[in-house]
């Protein structure tokens, strides 16, 4: 059974302070009430810091909680890193894991990447994937295979029966953040095929329910086309989700070009 949801997300980056975070997704609850949760789901991923306070000011039914980030051990001598325990404690539903910006400012290897989904999996959190080209791969007809290959290696460990908790979000690098360039749709849809037919390859019968998410550079412009994208479950999004009243939106466009 194919996913049937859709998801549309933010992460907030290194951007909101804990005042801001709170008053953004309570508004976001409150702009989004009126949208039944049986088809739809709404995710917000803030720092570390305000994590505790936004988890009291949301409406756990109407919107998920995720960290940017994990360490791959419940404790130890870790200095800087963040436990799967310190983020059940703030109650969150999910983590990210592998956003570019980690992979290619962090230099985040795929066996680190790997570690992390292994964790968060095993401590009932939802995996939120993030994997993407370069603009060098993409420009030497890699694309593909970089795909696969982070697919590959960052859930090795994950078996079929545990793919209900992975989520993708397909973030070509090149696309992400203030230099990002624009995507066309049709080259999403190639590589959410790519990206389907290796997660059917990996946990069979359960492969099609693993929501897989657009992200880079979503904007009102493009949101449409994006929504009506074949094989998209979702649109993950930066800096134009930032803003409540713009995210609810973008939200509305998305679910309507959806319905047509
Ligand atoms: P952007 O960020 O929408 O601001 O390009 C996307 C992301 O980094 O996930």
């Amino acid at each position: 059974m194919a996913c049937k949801k859709w998801y549309m997300g933010t992460n907030t980056k290194m951007y909101k302070t804990i005042a801001e975070t709170n008053s953004f997704v309570s508004d976001l609850c409150q702009y989004t009430e009126d949208l039944s949760r049986d088809a739809f789901e709404l995710f917000v991923i803030p720092s570390y810091t305000t994590l505790d306070q936004a988890n009291r000011h949301r409406n756990p039914d109407l919107l998920k909680l995720g960290a940017q980030n994990m360490g791959w051990e419940e404790k130890g001598q870790y200095t800087g890193e963040i436990s799967p325990l310190m983020l059940q404690e703030v109650g969150c539903d999910l983590v990210m894991v592998g956003h570019s910006e980690r992979r290619h400012v962090f230099l985040e290897t795929d066996e680190m990447e790997r570690k992390k989904v292994r964790c968060a999996l095993d401590h009932g959190l939802i995996c939120l994937l993030c994997i993407g080209e370069t603009e060098q791969e993409k420009n030497v007809g890699k694309a593909d295979d970089i795909l696969i290959q982070q697919l590959s290696e960052d859930l090795s460990e994950i078996k079929p029966e545990e793919a209900g908790r992975i989520w993708i979000a397909y973030e070509p690098v090149w696309a992400i953040g203030v230099n990002g360039k624009p995507v066309t749709c049709d080259y999403v849809e190639e590589r959410v095929k790519v990206i389907r037919h290796k997660l059917s390859e990996l946990f069979h019968d359960l492969g099609p329910d693993v929501p897989i998410f657009y992200g880079g550079s979503v904007n009102n412009n493009n949101a449409i086309d994006l929504a009506q994208c074949p094989g998209l479950n979702g649109l993950f999004i930066g800096r134009s989700a930032w803003n409540a009243v713009n995210f609810n939106q973008l939200i509305r466009m998305a679910l309507a070009a959806r319905s047509v």
